[in-house]
């Protein structure tokens, strides 16, 4: 059966790949788009996937909001973490459904989302920030898309230690990983993977040192550049640009102390 669009739901509206717009579909209410405007109000009752128009006969497709879409359409306050990276942390970082997952810096929320969206419905995401503001920002977001209930938003500082024990993974967006690694050691339960997303290689080469000797093995750090294609008869091709950077994501998994 098809999804039907009903009062209180998000909708993205796209026109091309470059024009999208996320709105809640509330009676009464109107997008000004520069193609004319769209009666948000009209999409209620209507099946996701279908199309509508402006007042000026510009056509729009309502789509069901992907956990992508929430990703790129959520209110900032911090830099986040690009749906490229999260989908290498979610798989190789091994987060499945019932999973509890500990994360630093909520920032945004945007890595959130996507662990919220994995690990539920018996799992739990507990997210530390050190700054409320954020906090609340992030709180909107995850609201918004639908997976807050699966979080513990905490107004923590995580180099100060780690509340919650035998959790299946740690993760970290944060300027300074490394002094973590202790702390994730004694929460990971045996096998638990440790994941930690950052900008320097500097960064990343403290955060592999600390790891060695603290009994973590398997340690892993990659760099995800994605190049998207131009499919057009003739002229099918790489696009001209691309992002250069983003960040390195550093993995490994908790083994247990040596026992020599
Ligand atoms: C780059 S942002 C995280 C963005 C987030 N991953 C996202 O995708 O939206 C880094 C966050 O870590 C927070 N932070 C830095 N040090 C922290 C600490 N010791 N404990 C908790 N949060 C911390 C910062 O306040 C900031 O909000």
């Amino acid at each position: 059966m098809n999804d039907e669009i009903r009062e209180g739901d998000y909708v993205l509206l796209y026109l091309d790949d470059k024009r999208t717009y996320m709105v809640r579909a509330e009676s009464g209410k109107v997008l000004h788009t520069h193609k004319g405007f769209v009666r948000v109000d009209d999409l209620i009752g209507k099946e996701f996937g279908a199309h509508v128009k402006s007042n000026l006969g510009a056509e729009f497709i309502a789509f069901k909001p992907s956990i992508r879409d929430y990703i790129l359409k959520s209110s900032r306050g911090t830099q986040i973490i690009y749906p490229k990276d999260i989908a290498l942390i979610i798989l190789f970082g091994n987060i499945q459904p019932g999973s509890h997952v500990v994360e630093a810096g909520t920032g945004t929320g945007a890595l959130t989302t996507a662990l919220a969206t994995y690990v539920k419905p018996s799992g739990r995401v507990y997210s530390y920030e050190v700054r409320r503001e954020f906090l609340e920002i992030a709180r909107r977001n995850l609201e918004r898309a639908g997976v807050l209930e699966y979080v513990e938003l905490k107004n923590k500082d995580i180099t100060l230690g780690i509340d919650e024990s035998n959790v299946d993974s740690v993760v970290l967006d944060m300027a300074t990983p490394w002094l973590i690694v202790p702390h994730a050691h004694r929460a990971l339960k045996g096998s638990g993977t440790f994941i930690s997303f950052s900008p320097t290689i500097d960064q990343v080469m403290k955060t592999v040192e600390e790891l060695k000797i603290n009994n973590f093995a398997n340690v892993e750090t990659i760099e995800c550049l994605i190049r998207k294609i131009r499919v057009e008869k003739g002229k099918t091709r790489p696009e001209t640009l691309m992002t250069g950077h983003t960040g390195y994501i550093v993995f490994a998994r908790k083994a247990s102390s040596r026992t020599l």
